[in-house]
């Protein structure tokens, strides 16, 4: 009887930290309660998100209004540093999180992610008449990233020594102003924030190849299936396409 309340009492523990200890992702059902879905951002990310004015513009926010727009949902960005978004969706404080985010084996131990729409790379930026022409020449240089990204994450698994900036206009400006050697950051960004005249040029060879999708807290499950066939059908029928296209940019589907 003592063996039988003890294994009954272990079991009542075990099931109360599963609801308590771990913050839970919401639900479709509790998105469309809400009337809405509430989506944290790192709008420094052109052409995925930036800011015009006070409204979150680019390829994400677009997508993202026309998946809201098939759940009956409204979309409501809250702004953020990108190691926020990351913190803010794993604790569960919003309901999913857009920005550009990599897909990896080490994320979605604590995060579930929607099916990739999008096949990025991490590219190396340097100053013109920069000696580094590829990756191997970082080995003894110092590497400006974005914190919490994956950029830094590589980096440091490569052993390249880096320094860390909140914002991605910081990490670029640390470059342009000579305090580091190069400035690691994905694509289409590069693309896009190396402006004529900055005097700065992007390597042809590229540090990795990732995916983008959009990530939410565990327990979030059938929310995230729900998203996932809105986004399908918005890959499926040329939408995705033609948002890249609208921002000056080509799809590569994953
Ligand atoms: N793709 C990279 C990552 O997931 C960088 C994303 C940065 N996003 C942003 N909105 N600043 O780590």
């Amino acid at each position: 009887m003592k063996k039988i309340i003890a294994l009954v009492l272990a079991l009542v523990m075990v099931a109360a930290c599963m609801t308590a200890c771990g913050a839970k992702g919401a639900t479709l059902k509790d998105v469309q309660k809400a009337g809405k879905l509430l989506i944290a951002t790192s709008p420094d990310f052109p052409p995925f998100e930036s800011l015009e004015g006070d409204a979150v513009v680019g390829i994400e926010p677009d997508i993202m209004k026309l998946i809201c727009d098939k759940l009956g949902v409204e979309a409501e960005f809250v702004q953020m540093d990108f190691d926020s978004v990351l913190i803010g969706i794993q604790a569960a404080k919003y309901d999913c999180a857009m920005s550009g985010i990599t897909v990896n084996p080490d994320r979605q131990k604590n995060m579930l992610f929607t099916d990739p729409y999008y096949n990025a790379a991490q590219v190396i930026v340097v100053a013109e008449g920069s000696p580094i022409t590829g990756k191997a020449d970082l080995a003894d240089k110092v590497v400006s990233v974005q914190t919490g990204t994956t950029a830094e994450s590589g980096c440091q698994d490569e052993g390249i020594k880096v320094q860390a900036f909140a914002a991605n206009a910081d990490a670029k400006a640390a470059l342009t102003t000579g305090k580091v050697d190069a400035w690691v950051v994905d694509n289409l960004t590069a693309i896009q924030m190396v402006e004529e005249g900055d005097g700065l040029v992007i390597l042809e060879e590229k540090m990795t190849e990732e995916p983008y999708a959009f990530a939410f807290a565990m327990g979030s499950e059938d929310l995230v299936a729900a998203i996932n066939d809105a986004l399908a059908e918005l890959v499926a029928d040329g939408t995705v396409e033609s948002i890249f296209a609208a921002h000056g940019e080509a799809y590569v589907k994953p």
